[in-house]
């Protein structure tokens, strides 16, 4: 589906055109997007929250905050949540405030709060349509990023016809989803993720792990997703969740089973990308029942795992493309750069398990990526979904020359 996997934001005002915003809201969730609606007071006139809270399956937004508990109803949440807005329709009203960033119910100021793009369906009588006030507003709101999907010509409320009808919901809904696939420089690439810790088993109770909690390749299968690759996520335990229709997640546990799901499905990939902390060492023998006390010293006799991201390297064709990540403690930079060397990558995220705020269990990274031309990139400490966007953005253009 071609809106499948977006959240999309649609806020409604006061026009007759509403009514067309609830089939609107349906379309949007037959193409896969999750839908918020918020509506203006004057909206409310027009057609019932309870329509479009049934439609969208979510509760309709309208108030700063539930006048019966209380509940603080955040724009800022719903502009970050948000991959796109559509106002649909939009009034003379409201274009006006939103060209002049007057922010005076919980639409307009969700507008100012949106990070994601946001398209205006205008709807309106063909002379305020006309009005150069209007179309001064409509050029402003253009001339800021925002889309704007043109009013159509013919019958109007009013009884006159002229332009100024809301486009049909399918074109607003066509708008939306070419804006997306505009945006996938990964469309029809398939990408392979590793994520997390592996387990190596000492005995049925015990293993050895470590500290991964996987949130860094879970961002990057999402951010791969988002860019329309189709995810393979090999993924060791971890305790997160994968929605994403885009994403097939292979649960593994070991080191050995990690291997085998990548070399089973690295040959149909564009791309791999290893950010599991992957065991290097696994005891040579998995005791059959579970070890008992004893006042006598204890020795577990380890042997190597495979390396998945070396051997990957070695199986890799001209046009595929393999990253790997360095996690150090010491001499960080000249460890990674060896590694991207020696496991044949084409680049290398290294990241400082000692410093805080990076590494294995917080939600933000901070990373240097090396490339094997040399080239090297730092990055300041963000969010690892962003830390993650930034490694697909160095891997897009490499795919595609490689592919040239
Ligand atoms: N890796 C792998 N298979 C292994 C070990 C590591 O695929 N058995 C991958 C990791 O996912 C990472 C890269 O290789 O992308 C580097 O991993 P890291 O643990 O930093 O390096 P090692 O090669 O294990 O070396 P060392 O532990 O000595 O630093």
């Amino acid at each position: 589906m071609s809106l499948s996997g977006k959240n999309i934001l649609l806020g409604v005002t006061g026009g007759i055109a509403a009514y067309k915003a609830a089939n609107l809201t349906r379309l949007l969730v037959k193409e896969g997007a999750s839908v918020k609606v918020v509506m203006t007071p004057a909206a409310k006139q027009f057609v019932a929250p309870l329509t479009f809270a049934t439609l969208s399956q979510n509760p309709v937004l309208t108030e700063f905050f539930n006048p019966e508990n209380g509940d603080w109803h955040s724009h800022v949440k719903l502009g970050l949540w948000a991959d796109a807005m559509i106002v649909a329709p939009a009034t003379a009203n409201t274009i006006a405030k939103m060209a002049n960033g007057i922010a005076d119910n919980l639409l307009t100021t969700t507008y100012l709060s949106m990070r994601g793009k946001v398209f205006v369906a205008p709807a309106m009588d063909l002379d305020m349509y006309a009005h150069p006030a209007t179309q001064r507003n409509i050029e402003t709101l253009k001339a800021t990023g925002n889309i704007i999907i043109d009013a159509e010509a013919g019958e109007l409320a009013s009884g006159l016809s002229g332009k100024g009808r809301m486009a049909e919901p399918e074109t607003i809904v066509g708008a939306l989803a070419n804006y997306f696939e505009s945006d996938q420089p990964l469309k029809g690439r398939t990408v392979l993720v590793t994520a997390g810790p592996t387990y190596e088993k000492i005995d049925p109770v015990r293993f050895i792990g470590n500290y991964s909690s996987g949130k860094m390749g879970f961002a990057l299968a999402e951010a791969a997703a988002d860019a329309g690759a189709s995810v393979i996520l090999v993924s060791g335990p971890v305790n997160l969740a994968t929605a994403n229709p885009k994403i097939k997640r292979i649960n593994v546990e070991s080191a050995q089973q990690m291997f085998e799901a990548c070399t089973a499905n690295f040959a149909n990939c564009d791309a791999a990308i290893m950010a599991a902390a992957v065991a290097d060492y696994r005891p040579a023998n998995i005791a059959g029942q579970k070890i008992k006390k004893s006042d006598a010293q204890m020795t577990v006799t380890l042997e190597s795992t495979p390396d998945i991201a070396a051997t990957l390297g070695k199986a890799k064709r001209s046009g595929q493309v393999l990253v790997g990540f360095a996690l150090e403690t010491e001499n960080g930079l000249a460890n990674a750069a060896e590694k991207l060397q020696k496991k044949n990558l084409d680049f290398i995220v290294f990241n400082n398990a000692n410093e805080a705020g990076a590494g294995f269990c917080c939600d933000t990274n901070r990373v240097t990526i090396i490339k094997n031309d040399g080239q090297q990139i730092d990055y300041q400490k963000k969010d690892k979904h962003a830390v993650a966007r930034d490694i697909i953005a160095q891997l897009v253009p490499l795919l595609n020359n490689k592919q040239q």
